[in-house]
């Protein structure tokens, strides 16, 4: 959806305003639609935390937060943080919440935003309720513009947690102004999924239990846990990834073809296709789950011994499992998904293995085909660098008649990747524009924590066998015998 610079008029209320996310990612991408013109005159941003700064303070900490992003266009440095305000508050004190409501008051008449006003909580999710009560109680909902929500990650920390935080949100939000922040599906090819699903008959028609074998996504991360260890060591690889990242990307390459390509439409779809995910038993989860933490390597020490981890944790660094949907197009495809740290490299990708021709005509004696046909496989790149290849069957070169698998293969230029927003700038825009097609809807979200409960469950009262995978490679090698005791193997 293009749009006309001016368009986006708002007062933006930012809660967590001295965070590290502000820092290194908000002001950055806000800067970035201001720098293409998506952002003009008619915004401004009110900071807020317990911090006691200035506007000159946080003015002074915005620019040096977006001193990176063009040195260009340094030029616009002075006009950017000139749309930015800082206010002391607690969330927790209702009556700060007047002060802040007369200062967004004084923001909307000085930018002429129309009383539009966009609440972004950046903050501890136990704020994010209290934060919502006190935006409806202390009167901070403009009636003459519109109210937008946008929630940072994690949504609770099991369905029973996430269903009350949203319970806590819908008495002050509509579902409809509640912008659930997952950054994946800010991901340039996250987003082209549907574009080659959809826009391409070569693969839609494909895209089914007739032709396709099994898909399988790979999250890989080749750090460890580095300073986040106190979170991640309450959170673990199936609450951080697959909950969320994993089970949107999975969410879009499962789902049927939307009626239009509005967010209402998208988001039904992936809830419909999350909704024919089949719910694991406990005995199936621990059949077609597998979980890892990492040893000790060359450079890091174990999982166990990283500062801020509990020496006896059996919290997983890894996860690796098999879904399957029960649906007409989906029925006996396995979705085999994995994401890990400490893992052979960064990157993200999709491989969706194609079945073999049924009869392979060239394996004959009289042409002594001895290479054997190989399954098509279209690999979407997500990260790092965007694009697709497809392997097909070709033959080689020469006499007789061998066959040999050949790519075809696009990735975006250095050029277009530049061109390409980050996802918190795309995310911003969107949530401004009133897009949701790129944020988590909340029975997407419930049916995933509804799925990932059993895992936990079943994990949470079982000694893993810790630790059990070697830095710098691709997982535990149960991780491997997932898929070949169907006879299969991951492509990477
Ligand atoms: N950082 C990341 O890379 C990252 C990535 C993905 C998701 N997230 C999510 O983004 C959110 C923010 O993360 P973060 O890393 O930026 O957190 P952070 O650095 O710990 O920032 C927390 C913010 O909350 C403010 N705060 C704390 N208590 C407060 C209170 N009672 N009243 C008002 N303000 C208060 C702090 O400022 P004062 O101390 O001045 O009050 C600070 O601005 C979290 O939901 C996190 O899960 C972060």
């Amino acid at each position: 959806m293009t749009i006309l610079a001016t368009e986006i008029k708002a007062v933006i209320t930012l809660f967590g305003a001295t965070g590290d996310l502000a820092h290194r990612k908000l002001y950055p991408s806000l800067f970035n639609l201001f720098r293409k013109g998506f952002l003009a005159d008619n915004f401004a941003l009110l900071g807020t935390s317990r911090s006691e700064w200035s506007d000159a303070d946080f003015q002074a900490k915005v620019r040096e937060s977006i001193s990176k992003v063009d040195e260009d266009q340094a030029g616009q440095y002075d006009a950017f943080v000139k749309h930015f305000f800082y206010q002391p508050h607690d969330v927790t004190n209702p009556e700060h919440y007047d002060k802040l409501n007369e200062r967004i008051a004084e923001l909307e008449d000085k930018f002429a935003t129309e009383g539009n006003r966009l609440f972004y909580m950046s903050m501890a999710p136990r704020f994010f309720g209290t934060i919502a009560a006190n935006i409806k109680s202390q009167g901070l909902l403009s009636d003459n513009g519109f109210n937008r929500l946008v929630i940072e990650k994690p949504f609770g920390r099991d369905f029973a947690s996430a269903q009350e935080l949203n319970k806590e949100l819908t008495e002050t939000f509509d579902e409809n102004q509640i912008f659930r922040i997952d950054h994946y599906l800010g991901k340039e090819m996250v987003q082209n999924i549907s574009a080659l699903r959809f826009g391409n008959t070569a693969i839609e028609a494909l895209w089914n239990n007739q032709y396709i074998d099994n898909i399988q996504v790979t999250l890989s991360e080749d750090m460890g846990v580095e300073e986040r260890a106190g979170y991640y060591d309450q959170s673990g690889a199936l609450r951080d990834m697959v909950q969320n990242h994993i089970m949107q990307v999975v969410a879009q390459l499962a789902m049927e073809q939307p009626l239009t390509f509005t967010d209402q439409d998208i988001r039904a779809e992936k809830a419909k296709a999350l909704r024919s995910l089949r719910k694991y038993t406990p005995s199936e989860a621990a059949a077609n789950f597998v979980r890892g933490q990492y040893a000790a390597g060359d450079n890091n020490n174990e999982y166990r011994k990283e500062d801020g981890v509990d020496p006896k944790s059996i919290t997983e660094t890894y996860v690796a499992a098999k879904l399957t949907f029960d649906s007409y197009r989906w029925a006996g495809v396995p979705f085999y998904v994995r994401t890990g740290k400490l893992l052979a490299g960064k990157f993200t990708r999709v491989d969706v293995v194609f079945k073999k021709p049924l009869i392979d005509i060239f394996a004959t004696p009289a042409n002594s085909n001895d290479q054997k046909l190989n399954n098509n496989v279209l690999t979407i790149y997500i990260d790092p660098t965007p694009g697709f290849s497809l392997t097909l069957n070709a033959k080689k070169v020469g006499q007789g008649y061998t066959t040999e698998p050949i790519d075809l293969a696009f990735s975006q230029s250095a050029e277009q990747k530049d061109l390409s927003p980050e996802p918190y700038e795309r995310l911003f825009h969107d949530a401004l524009e009133g897009n949701s097609t790129n944020f988590a809807s909340w029975s997407e979200i419930a049916d995933a924590w509804q799925f990932v409960d059993v895992i936990r469950q079943v994990w949470d009262h079982e000694e893993p066998n810790f630790p059990n995978y070697q830095p710098g490679s691709m997982g535990p090698k149960e991780a491997d015998e997932l898929l070949a005791r169907d006879g299969r193997q991951w492509v990477y």
